[in-house]
């Protein structure tokens, strides 16, 4: 693992354009993994400002999404296809067919998560993907278990991950469960952008970074990542 401490979100979001968009200018035809909460807007923001001058496209660009709620309808403002198209994907030259999220209400959950992990593979492999944390150390929707996950699959959301993203929803509106790439799709990745901001991470990214790789800290699985830049500002550094 690469860890870069830095002052602030905004300078986080820089360098880790950077990357991607070095990684779009090498292989205009890539494939990213996204994520979607409020950590990675910053980012997307700045990728989508660099489009809009003219210094990258997206255009043969692939990407997947790491998840979505379950039983939500894609219209939903709260569903992660509205918040990528809104936050990201309208803003810049990708084509809507080469953009991938997790469908929550597919009605065989079984077979649409077989094929979205094929569908990664068809692509040939994610070249980088983008991650977030959870307060309690999970990512994409990987929460502590006690194995680490496998392929793409529907899980329970935690009461802490409710709590979290209820914020978003009005009272008991939140979905209790999610489509959510797999663990070892996600190590699969080339590379790993990862991003952690502000205090409420800062024990997330203590466990993640300075525990043991535990299946009860999912994050921690990063350790093992041959590829994995780790971007943390000051505050979610503060217990390290
Ligand atoms: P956040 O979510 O960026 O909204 O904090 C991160 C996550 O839960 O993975």
């Amino acid at each position: 693992m690469r860890i870069r401490i830095l002052d602030t979100p905004e300078q986080i979001a820089k360098e880790a354009a950077d990357i991607f968009a070095a990684e779009v200018k090498k292989k205009p035809d890539c494939v990213f993994g996204f994520a979607t909460g409020a950590t990675p807007v910053l980012l997307y923001t700045e990728l989508a400002d660099r489009c809009k001058s003219g210094d990258i496209s997206f255009k043969d660009v692939t990407t997947f999404n790491l998840d979505e709620y379950c039983d939500l309808p894609v219209s939903d403002k709260n569903s992660y296809y509205t918040f990528m198209h809104e936050n990201f994907f309208n803003k810049i030259d990708i084509k809507e067919e080469n953009v991938h999220l997790p469908d929550g209400n597919a009605k065989d959950v079984e077979a649409h998560c077989k094929a979205y992990d094929e569908a990664i593979k068809n692509a040939g492999g994610l070249d980088i993907q983008l991650l977030g944390v959870g307060t309690n150390g999970h990512i994409g929707f990987n929460e502590p278990a006690k194995e680490f996950s496998k392929g793409t699959f529907k899980v329970e959301l935690t009461e802490s991950t409710i709590k979290s993203n209820s914020i978003y929803f009005d009272e008991n509106q939140m979905p209790r469960s999610a489509l959510t790439m797999g663990i070892d799709t996600i190590m699969s990745a080339e590379k790993i952008v990862f991003i952690a901001t502000g205090e409420n991470k800062a024990d997330a990214v203590r466990k993640m970074l300075q525990g043991k790789v535990t299946p009860l800290v999912p994050a921690s699985i990063l350790q093992k990542h041959k590829d994995a830049v780790i971007f943390i500002d000051k505050a979610a550094a503060s217990m390290l």
